[in-house]
């Protein structure tokens, strides 16, 4: 894979073979947002191999990568660290689904790094480990209610796959928004356990917290939006979630399955000095294999601890997955790699505001160099809550992931989700997407 990137050539053979996986496959696809993932042709693009921050797709067009496994990929693909490690361990066993010693140094470098974690447990998606943070949360307080922000995403499970994205016509009023569950085959029981708050809103955020007192278990949210395409949180907001969830005996979860460990060793926690009692992390933890964490504060963790708080799993931390994460931060915990992967970042957003300022544009770019998002707003100020993110223009996010997959920057076709930069993106690919990006404003 050396080289220039070429212009995208043809995908005849990604056409034929999601004609074949229909037949098969429900809907062709193994996850529903595989689909807009993969955009802009009617069919997605099969990727048969990556190294470093490229991937190439079957019918042989090469991409400098941006979505990265929605982030988990974060040491670049193939990584020679990992592949090493790993087929050390595919010649001793892969899973035992007994205790093993790869999982007891993870939980110990979590807890270093992550300011919350005193106590950590494993499992394998990103849902699963918000399932786990909120049955833990429920089983401390003896609560029920969840209150989660519009627009945020904790996962596909029942629990917490509420107003995700509801449209203008069914979300409800601005400071009191409806439940909306995100999909049919959600029960209204638990529907009815979700309490939904406008983000970056202090004063909803308290009448919500009031209208619902002595009923929430726990209030979850991203720290940084990535699902909102960055939103980033109003300075003293998340300081305001920890004042007021102190005070009324509240969970405070943060959902760092896409900020966990990429926004620094820490996370959003230690980039914002905010400590939440609970954590979640996914994707960059376990550098490319499903793994996912729930970490907190030891008087939340106590009753799982003891046992009392059920929480299981066949394949948690298993030696391959969890040997995995742990090289994969021990890496991320390098002073220099979190530097690279946000230096990296900044680069290209800073391209991304040269060119629409040239091309006069309106839009913001925001997040950071981790993780980042360009959102086309009618005045080009960033979005403060998901319902600003139904008044910017789609065509146009669409039309420019287009210009880029054309020329070889493999994005999320999504415009609420994110771009994610890996730490094995080189000057050369960093020089060719920003290049990239201007040829796709010139014709935006
Ligand atoms: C913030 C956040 N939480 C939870 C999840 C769910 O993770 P998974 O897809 O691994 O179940 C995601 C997935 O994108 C996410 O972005």
């Amino acid at each position: 894979m050396n080289g220039h990137i070429q212009a995208l050539g043809g995908t005849d053979r990604s056409r034929a073979l999601f004609e074949r996986a229909q037949k098969s496959l429900a809907g062709g696809i193994s996850s529903s947002s595989r689909l807009t993932s993969t955009g802009p042709h009617p069919y997605p693009l099969y990727m048969d191999s990556g190294s470093g921050a490229r991937i190439r797709d079957i019918d042989g067009n090469e991409y400098i990568d941006y979505l990265i496994s929605y982030g988990s990929a974060v040491l670049g693909h193939a990584s020679p660290l990992l592949t090493e490690a790993l087929t050390a361990v595919l010649h001793t066993g892969t899973m035992f689904g007994t205790c093993n010693t790869p999982e007891v140094e993870l939980a110990e470098l979590i807890c270093e790094m992550v300011p919350c974690a005193e106590l950590v447990r494993f499992a394998n998606s990103g849902s699963e480990a918000v399932q786990g943070a909120v049955r833990a949360a429920r089983g401390h307080t003896g609560r029920s209610k969840i209150l989660k922000f519009e627009g945020h995403y904790h996962g596909w499970s029942d629990t917490l796959a509420i107003s995700n994205r509801p449209g203008a016509e069914e979300a409800g009023p601005y400071g009191t928004p409806h439940s909306v569950p995100h999909s049919p085959g959600i029960p209204d029981g638990v529907v009815g356990d979700v309490v939904v708050c406008p983000w970056n809103d202090p004063e909803a955020l308290r009448t919500c917290l009031d209208a619902h007192r002595g009923e929430i278990a726990a209030v979850i949210c991203e720290p940084i939006v990535a699902n909102n395409a960055c939103t980033m949180p109003a300075p003293g907001f998340l300081n305001l979630l920890r004042e007021e969830c102190t005070a009324r005996d509240v969970v405070l979860v943060f959902d760092e399955v896409c900020t966990g460990f990429r926004t620094g060793p820490g996370g959003a926690q230690t980039m914002f000095g905010v400590v939440p009692d609970l954590a979640v992390f996914s994707k960059a933890l376990g550098g490319g294999l499903p793994i996912a964490a729930f970490a907190g504060q030891r008087h939340v963790m106590e009753p799982m601890a003891r046992g009392h708080v059920k929480h299981g799993g066949t394949y948690n931390a298993s030696p391959l997955c969890a040997t995995s994460a742990l090289v994969t931060l021990r890496e991320l915990n390098r002073p220099d790699v979190g530097k690279r992967i946000e230096e990296s970042g900044r680069r290209v957003m800073e391209a991304i505001r040269r060119a629409a300022h040239d091309r006069r544009v309106p839009c913001a770019v925001q997040g950071v160099g981790g993780m980042f998002q360009v959102v086309f707003t009618p005045d080009g100020a960033p979005t403060r809550q998901y319902r600003d993110l139904l008044g910017t223009d789609q065509a146009r996010y669409d039309a420019f992931r287009h210009e880029l997959l054309k020329r070889g920057i493999h994005t999320n076709a999504y415009g609420m989700a994110c771009w994610f930069v890996s730490a094995a993106v080189t000057e050369d690919e960093l020089d060719a997407t920003c290049g990239a990006v201007e040829e796709a404003f010139a014709v935006l």
